[in-house]
């Protein structure tokens, strides 16, 4: 009893501190609002710029984005864009296009600097995701490429979303959706939604968090983009790239960001 007791104050004392002094921190503040799981959380983080009210709200942000998890998501983008050139490279060398389709991009600045680093009118993409604030921050963001990236609402989870998409897809991305979903069959189900939406020869790329050491501090302290507590599960790469395979993908590989945090596993369509 005493350990959970103590257990109990020590999360409600952190999340005092978060929603008091924390919200001087432009970061915290953010989460707070639209969750810490949002896709525009995700590119605050990736920005890696503190800022904040007064000395404490700068240092609040700064301490906020060297956390571990902050880190981790930094090296993740790193790879999920190496992925992503390389499968554009080899696209060219075949003499294909590149069109993608990002199922839950939130602003995606991730593929937008791939598209203003390596140019070229043969590539496109469809950002996808539920949350209309971080498809707004992706178009402002991607103002300049809004000719290739078009940022739409759809539901990742619905069969009628992938119907009939135009250009098909040859590239699909799913970086740091998985890892919010808590049923492994929403994943499979997932895995097979997309590999029936590209053709043969299409490249996956998607991500896992296979650990984290602050998951119980994050599930008890930070809210999700539906105000609840942000739940995460951790999965091997290997077992999702196993139902990966069960859905038509073969020729997984995987890489795994300097933290060991989260990993990142491309995959060709059958
Ligand atoms: C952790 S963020 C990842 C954003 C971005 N892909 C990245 O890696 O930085 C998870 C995103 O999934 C979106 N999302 C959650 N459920 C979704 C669904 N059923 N369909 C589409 N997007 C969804 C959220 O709105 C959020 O933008």
């Amino acid at each position: 009893m005493d350990s959970l007791y103590n257990t109990d104050w020590k999360w409600a004392a952190l999340r005092g501190i978060l929603h008091s002094v924390g919200r001087t921190s432009d970061g915290i503040a953010l989460g707070l609002e639209r969750g810490f799981d949002s896709g525009e959380s995700m590119e605050y983080i990736y920005r890696n710029q503190p800022s904040g009210r007064w000395g404490i709200g700068w240092l609040a942000d700064w301490l906020y984005l060297q956390q571990i998890g902050c880190r981790g998501l930094r090296g993740r983008k790193r790879q999920l864009q190496d992925a992503l050139r390389e499968t554009i490279a080899a696209n060219r060398v075949a003499g294909q296009a590149t069109h993608i389709l990002d199922v839950a991009a939130g602003p995606a600045d991730y593929l937008l600097e791939v598209f203003a680093d390596d140019g070229g009118d043969d590539l496109s993409a469809e950002c996808r995701d539920l949350d209309t604030a971080g498809l707004a921050r992706g178009r402002q963001r991607g103002a300049a490429l809004a000719s290739r990236v078009r940022y739409i609402r759809a539901d990742a989870s619905t069969s009628a979303a992938f119907a009939a998409l135009t250009p098909t897809p040859n590239v699909a991305i799913v970086s740091g959706f998985y890892e919010i979903l808590l049923s492994d069959e929403q994943v499979r189900r997932s895995l097979r939604l997309i590999a029936g939406a590209l053709r043969p020869g299409s490249t996956l790329i998607f991500t896992t968090q296979v650990q984290h050491p602050q998951l119980e501090m994050i599930a008890h302290v930070c809210n999700n983009r539906y105000g609840e507590p942000w739940l995460m599960k951790l999965r091997a790469a290997e077992m999702v790239a196993a139902w990966a395979a069960e859905a038509g993908f073969v020729d997984p590989r995987t890489r795994i960001e300097p933290l060991g945090l989260f990993t990142v596993t491309t995959a060709r369509r059958a």
